[in-house]
């Protein structure tokens, strides 16, 4: 992306407060007006009071002088106060339609980005690119008006000694533009190993189970401190050219103002200026090097918030590749058949994991999917919601194309139990409700029932109101799974995924949570994919899934006459 185009898109997210940029832009002109009036007003004061001794002025400018700065301050108030409010608005609006952005993406996406970059796309880089806007809106604009205001200024009052000026501004040049570049490479750097720090600290505070149990703790303190040292060098690289800029651009000045004192002396002991003029040309000044000194750090500020907008902006341009096509319609409740038909799938590395799959399954019965693990079941479970989209072939739900419905009417006939169990840090009711947020208090108790989770729920101090923890880290993995299935049995879908929805029960709650699922299987089409014999031997079909292919199909019985797959599977795992 050209920088042109993304500066033209931060315009477009600033386009909804035009009122208030327009307000505060008249603020910040007015507040570059005042200041020359400050400088102005020292020409009468020098040569009227002091030199003059004039009682009339004596009594007049110290009003004009109070005027000036009342002024000043009101629009000082004004621009800064509404800039912030931009600022903060275009963050929370960016913020939100990130967000927004992130989870329209399919499950591919979050293969591909790791946790802790999304978190600092959205977190720190937009502060970064807020940071810019307010300070390339005040540079352009305030300091813009002031240099223009105050120059003026000067080349009134004496243009031969702003011409001295002159000949050192260009000098002041070199740096800006080099800082802006050292910055904007740095923000990259900066922002690429926040991502790595959050990426650590998000595995191994979510991980520490593990970390203790392979008493880990000094590798993990190892390779953070690792991360974080990367992080410091370039904070501190940063920090050095920061801490650099200012007093070069200071030295510069320093070197202008030396000579106009020069120049400027000259003509006054000559005669050819008054002291009043002189005293005016030299605030003016340096009223004006303030913005002058403010260009190279708002480049800066500039050059970072552009890197940031670059990769804000490349994550906001990844189209969803799953979405709802044009003239997408509604999927009708579903009542006779799915059908794969010759599906194909790879994964972007280019592993192939279904292969040519062909699969019929009549509404209301219960197809069990079993296979070595490894052999593809969850990858073909996630293609029926469209988690993934298959590469070839077609999957049809009563006949129809499931890329011809809209996901939501589709999703909303499928309920699921994933294989690892997500529960969000919230009370046990709004789990169970997660899907239907009107349910009322019988359903959640209900669905809780049948999953068999009731028990322990009202055991618990709070009952349904027991805060679970994150990833519901306060219950056993087998409370986990009953209300991952409660979860599932609370939004009624016509279509149900179970994979492995009982692997973290003991025999004795699995044999109750066995029931549930058979209640709960009673009416709908199931894939069930199942690690103990009990959750299979009662289905319709079975499945044998090998390296992406049915190898074997049937019933129980039927599969194991055929001395095959199954019957291998059989004897290691369900017996
Ligand atoms: N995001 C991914 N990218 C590439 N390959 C993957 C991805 N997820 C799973 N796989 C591969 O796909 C195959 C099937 O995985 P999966 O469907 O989870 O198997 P199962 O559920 O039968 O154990 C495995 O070989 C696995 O390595
Ligand atoms: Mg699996």
């Amino acid at each position: 992306m050209q920088d042109k185009e993304i500066l033209l898109r931060l315009f477009k997210v600033i386009g909804p407060y035009k009122k208030l940029l327009i307000i505060s832009i008249i603020a910040m002109i007015a507040y570059s007006a005042f200041t020359t009036a400050q400088a102005y007003i020292l020409k009468p004061t020098v040569d009227k009071i002091f030199i003059d001794k004039d009682l009339q002025m004596l009594m007049l400018i110290p009003f004009a002088i109070i005027g000036i700065f009342l002024f000043k301050a009101v629009s000082y108030y004004v621009y800064t106060f509404f800039l912030e409010k931009i600022g903060q608005s275009v963050i929370r609006d960016l913020r939100t339609s990130l967000f927004t952005h992130i989870h329209k993406q399919p499950l591919s996406f979050f293969h591909d980005h790791t946790t802790g970059t999304l978190i600092s796309r959205v977190i720190s880089d937009i502060t970064l690119m807020q940071n810019a806007v307010s300070t390339a809106l005040v540079g352009c604009i305030k300091d813009f008006f002031q240099i223009v205001f105050l120059l003026g200024f000067v080349f009134y009052q004496d243009w031969k000694l702003a011409m001295s000026v002159f000949i050192i501004l260009p000098v002041a040049a070199i740096p800006i533009v080099k800082f802006g570049r050292i910055f904007r490479r740095l923000s990259t750097s900066t922002q690429e190993e926040v991502a790595k720090v959050s990426d650590r600290l998000y595995e191994s505070i979510t991980g520490n189970r593990i970390v203790k149990a392979f008493c880990r703790e000094d590798y993990e303190n190892k390779r953070f401190s690792n991360q974080i040292a990367s992080l410091f060098s370039v904070t501190i690289k940063n920090a050095k050219y920061r801490s650099m800029q200012h007093p070069l651009m200071e030295l510069i000045g320093g070197v202008a103002f030396a000579a106009i004192f020069w120049v400027g002396g000259k003509e006054v002991i000559h005669g050819t200026a008054t002291a009043g003029t002189f005293f005016a040309f030299v605030v003016a000044l340096i009223a004006a090097y303030e913005p002058v000194k403010n260009v190279s750090h708002i480049n800066s500020a500039i050059q970072q918030g552009i890197a940031a907008a670059t990769r804000i902006f490349a994550i906001l341009d990844i189209e969803p590749k799953i979405t709802d096509k044009k003239g997408a319609t509604t999927l009708k409740p579903f009542k006779q058949t799915i059908e794969f038909q010759n599906v194909n799938f790879t994964y972007e590395d280019d592993t192939t994991v279904i292969k040519d799959l062909n699969l019929k399954i009549p509404a209301g019965q219960a197809l069990a999917i079993v296979g070595s693990s490894g052999g593809g079941k969850t990858t073909l479970t996630n293609l029926i919601p469209r988690f993934l989209d298959i590469n070839t072939g077609s999957i049809r739900i009563d006949g129809i194309d499931i890329r011809d419905v809209t996901l939501a009417s589709l999703r909303s006939q499928i309920a699921m139990v994933t294989q690892q169990t997500i529960l969000f840090n919230d009370s046990i009711r709004n789990n169970i409700a997660y899907g239907d947020l009107e349910a009322t208090e019988e359903q959640i108790r209900a669905a809780a029932k049948a999953a068999y989770a009731l028990d322990f729920v009202e055991k618990l101090p709070h009952g349904f109101d027991s805060i679970i923890g994150e990833g519901g880290a306060r219950l056993s993995g087998g409370e986990r799974q009953r209300i991952s299935i409660a979860r599932a049995i609370l939004k009624n879908a016509p279509i149900l995924i179970l994979d492995e929805a009982t692997s973290a029960l003991d025999t004795e709650s699995e044999r109750e949570v066995q029931k549930a699922l058979e209640n709960l299987m009673k009416n709908k089409t199931t894939f069930v994919i199942a690690h103990r014999l009990s959750t299979i031997i009662n289905c319709h079909k079975i499945i044998v899934i090998k390296d992406g292919n049915i190898v074997e199909q049937g019933t129980h019985d039927e599969l194991l006459k055929l001395h095959g797959e199954y019957e291998m599977l059989y004897n290691m795992q369900y017996t």
